[in-house]
């Protein structure tokens, strides 16, 4: 049987930061508005001139090294982005060439915030089917750039960033388990109005901005990503209380928190992150993930629930043994 393993971790943020402060300048909001409601204390924003690949590249570069394996050595390449360089060629595409290695099957996965999840899972496929023996997986996004910075619901959520993960063969998990799903019928609750045959001749730079109903949101992941951790637990008949941590997508420190209570799980075993960059969409996870290894509350040999939900709504979640 072959299963596989995360072999190496990266992250990369922009080096431009906002704080809320700064928010405060351009909107009329406050920091103890956003800190309250968000847990959100600062965000990396991305310069005009830097694309989601650059982003992608720097993190790959941080896995690659932590994996101890060389570019060349990779042989799949998988993206979770909704904020591609371009409509086509796939961003994955775009990686490879950066990362000067040819050849391997590249390509991008669109979930909005799950996208990491469902790259990561795809992933797990190929390798357990024994076609893949290297894979390079981000989660990356330059949300900001579909950020309308007059709209005070929406501009002082997000943030831009990568996170990256090597993925190798393994004789044992790894991998435990994967569960992914999605309802489009929420399509309405958050998306983006604009698309390749969507008003896209139409639209001018600037004139489009993320619809959201926030409130509405807040409930349904709530209880999504709780379910998402009980199906996960369920499925493999493992007690919260055996789960060293629980990352989960970094969207607001009270779903979060909501989603931990809903699971009796205490908070020392939950990953936050959100207040450091915002709601980063596919990059949360992997960055999280990266942040906790690095910083060594996650070693080698635990167990560690990741779980994800966003636009769509689409919802996921990887179990596995770092
Ligand atoms: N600063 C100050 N006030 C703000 C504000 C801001 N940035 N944004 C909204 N408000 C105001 C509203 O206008 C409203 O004012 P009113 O009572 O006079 O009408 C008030 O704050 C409360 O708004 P509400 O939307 O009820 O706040 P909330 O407690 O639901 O928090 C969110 C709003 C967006 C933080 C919260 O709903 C949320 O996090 N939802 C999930 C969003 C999400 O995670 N999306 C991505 C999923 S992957």
């Amino acid at each position: 049987m072959i299963y596989s393993k995360i072999a190496g971790t990266g992250r990369y943020l922009p080096e431009r930061i906002m704080t809320n402060a700064d928010l405060e300048k351009i909107v009329d909001t406050s920091d103890e508005w956003i800190r309250t409601r968000t847990g959100v204390e600062r965000r990396h924003v991305a310069t005009e001139d830097q694309l989601t690949s650059d982003l992608c590249v720097e993190a790959a570069k941080n896995a690659i090294e932590d994996a101890g394996i060389t570019a060349e050595d990779i042989d799949l390449i998988v993206v979770g982005t909704t904020s591609p360089d371009l409509i086509f060629p796939n961003i994955a595409t775009i990686i490879q060439e950066k990362l000067g290695i040819h050849g391997c099957p590249a390509f991008s996965i669109e979930a909005a915030c799950t996208g990491f999840i469902y790259a990561l899972t795809t992933t797990d496929k190929f390798i357990r089917a024994g076609e893949t023996k290297c894979a390079l997986v981000i989660g990356a996004e330059i949300i900001t750039k579909l950020i309308d910075w007059t709209d005070r619901t929406t501009c002082v959520l997000f943030g831009d960033g990568a996170g990256a993960v090597i993925v190798k063969p393994a004789d044992e998990p790894g991998i435990i388990s994967t569960h992914l799903g999605a309802d489009g019928k929420y399509k309405e609750l958050l998306y983006y109005p604009v698309g390749v045959s969507k008003d896209l001749y139409k639209a001018g730079v600037g004139d489009s901005r993320i619809i959201m109903s926030g409130n509405e949101v807040f409930k349904v992941a709530v209880k999504t990503l709780g379910n998402v951790a009980t199906i996960a637990l369920e499925a493999n008949g493992i007690d919260k209380d055996d789960l060293d941590w629980l990352i989960p997508h970094q969207a607001n420190l009270r779903i979060i928190q909501a989603t931990a209570k809903r699971l009796g799980l205490p908070m020392e075993k939950v990953i936050v992150t959100v207040q450091d960059h915002g709601n980063t969409s596919a990059a949360s996870v992997p960055m999280a993930l990266d942040v906790a290894v690095r910083d060594g509350r996650i070693k080698r040999g635990q167990l560690i629930l990741m779980e994800a939900f966003g636009g769509g709504f689409t919802w996921g979640s990887v179990l596995m043994r770092f």
